[in-house]
């Protein structure tokens, strides 16, 4: 897909503040610091349109990004960031799955996994749920580019292990650094966006 207009609509701290377009929509979960928001600037071509950082915790709120015009990819906050309290986490958690569980322009959930370790429990956590939902997903392994080419089908096998993923959910190894997966990704996401 060419990208030609891209831009923050909106970041939402409550339901109230969706966008009231019956667009199509893409979420983005995964665990903070896992690559979110990287790999929308990444998919777009934008450097910094969503906000990125190297300390985990960056993105706090529902961030809706319009893209052409024709649907939105929508950044949630990432789950798993030990240094907030744990009623902030509550807050968090109930938050994302009002979003999850409620939205009906909701297409899509692009779940966000690091290639280069094992899925952490809440990695887990967050598979099993979105199967238990039966939520329509994608798996992406980010941060390919820190292991050798040679070595990423291995680590994927152990992404598909860990998350115990059904043969129908698509995984694809993915960097927001050299874009390799991103013509892959957006055929994935093409009949979600059509819909
Ligand atoms: P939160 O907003 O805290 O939930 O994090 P996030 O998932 O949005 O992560 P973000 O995109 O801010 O990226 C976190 C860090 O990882 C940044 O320093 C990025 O530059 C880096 N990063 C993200 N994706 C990649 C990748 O594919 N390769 C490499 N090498 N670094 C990446
Ligand atoms: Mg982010």
């Amino acid at each position: 897909m060419k990208v030609t207009q891209a831009e923050l609509v909106i970041s939402a701290v409550s339901s109230k503040q969706y966008p009231q377009e019956a667009l199509p929509e893409i979420a983005l979960a995964g665990r903070s610091n896992v690559g979110k928001s990287s790999f929308i600037n990444k998919m777009i071509n934008r450097k910094n349109l969503a906000r990125t950082s190297s300390k985990p915790g960056k993105t706090q709120t529902l961030n809706f990004y319009r893209i052409n015009g024709q649907f939105f990819f929508v950044d949630l906050p990432g789950y798993g960031y030990a240094r907030v309290s744990k009623k902030e986490r509550e807050r968090w958690g109930r938050f994302i799955e009002e979003y999850l569980t409620t939205r009906q322009q909701l297409q899509l959930i692009c779940h966000l996994v690091d290639i280069r370790h094992k899925p952490t429990r809440d990695d887990q956590m967050m598979a099993d749920w979105l199967q238990a939902m039966a939520l329509p997903r994608l798996v992406i392994a980010t941060k390919a580019d820190k292991i050798s080419k040679g070595k990423i089908a291995k680590h994927l096998k152990l992404v598909k292990e860990t998350l115990q993923l059904a043969k129908d959910v698509p995984l694809i190894a993915f960097s927001a650094e050299t874009g390799l997966g991103k013509e892959e990704v957006w055929a994935a996401l093409q009949p979600y966006i059509d819909h």
